[in-house]
């Protein structure tokens, strides 16, 4: 029998796992295991700690909620949504808009409204206009695609957190005209606090990083034989564009509120923003979008 060290378990632990049918799941096990054991040794990590790390994990499911996901959380605050995202555009056959965070707060079900609809019950700062066009990567338009939007109140809190999940607000799904030309009203939300109120801010705290994310607006755009975008559009100005907690910001997706004769809805003041969907490669669907209130429930 080989008496095992902190590398030989390594190799160990590869050779059990050696038989794993699936290679993609052998692929992805494998080089968890390499990196994990490699982590572990590179911090030298004592037994306390790694009870510490366990106990910090279970904190990070018990936090779970059909309405919050402190995972996507944890994911997203150390950058791994981030390079998922970025594999991910780079994985495209051509370039469409760039992705950016989906984040916990995505709902499917909310109202389809007609274009120029506001997507806010009850706005009480100015109105403003989101507008443009879905073409394709040649830039021929894509009728019919389909937008769904949600974002923070000018107050900066979605609407689960508002009123525990129990009304839809300041979202909406709309659809492109035969032009591909979508519009919609809307506030500009407020950049906000990720919810440091769990496991997730107690490290971020620990971190002196200030848990803050730009004002934006999550786009989810799906069409067709074409990839789905999830994304979101970043107001230049706001303080925290620099530094967003969780590095969803891309200077791509940056916008202005601005006064725009070519805007559809005169008098407010108007972001022009035009998606680019890439093609979905033969046999991909596509969808990348998911609804994270589902994945609670489906833990049940
Ligand atoms: C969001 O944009 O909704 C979000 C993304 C990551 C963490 C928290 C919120
Ligand atoms: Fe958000």
């Amino acid at each position: 029998m080989q008496d095992l060290d902190e590398f030989t378990v390594t190799d160990v632990a590869l050779a059990q796992m050696a038989g794993t049918d699936d290679p993609r799941l052998k692929e992805i096990a494998d080089a968890a295991v390499r990196h994990l054991h490699a982590f572990v040794r590179e911090v030298n990590l004592t037994p306390a700690e790694w009870l510490q790390g366990i106990q910090f994990l279970t904190a990070v499911g018990q936090a779970c909620t059909p309405i919050r996901q402190e995972f996507i959380l944890l994911s997203d605050i150390l950058g791994v949504s981030a390079v998922v995202n970025a594999l991910h555009d780079k994985k495209a056959r051509e370039l469409g808009t760039q992705s950016s965070l989906l984040g916990p707060f995505f709902r499917e079900g909310a109202p389809e409204l007609p274009a120029g609809g506001q997507i806010v019950e009850n706005p009480t700062a100015p109105e403003i206009v989101i507008y443009g066009r879905v073409t394709d990567n040649g830039g021929t338009p894509i009728a019919d695609a389909l937008i769904q939007v949600w974002q923070t109140s000018e107050h900066g809190l979605y609407d689960l957190q508002e009123r525990n999940g129990e009304a839809m607000d300041m979202r909406g799904v709309f659809r492109t005209d035969a032009e591909g030309r979508y519009h919609f009203r809307t506030v500009r939300p407020l950049g906000y606090s990720i919810p440091m109120d769990g496991p997730v801010g107690a490290l971020v705290h620990a971190q002196k990083r200030h848990g803050m994310r730009p004002s934006h607006i999550h786009c989810l755009i799906s069409a067709d034989g074409h990839r789905e975008l999830v994304t979101a559009l970043y107001f230049g100005d706001d303080p925290h564009v620099e530094s967003d907690t969780v590095f969803g910001v891309s200077q791509s997706l940056v916008v202005e509120a601005k006064d725009d004769p070519a805007s559809p809805i005169p008098g407010l003041r108007a972001v022009h923003f035009d998606f680019r969907l890439a093609k979905a490669a033969p046999g991909e669907s596509g969808r990348v979008g998911a609804d994270p209130t589902k994945l609670a429930q489906a833990a049940d």
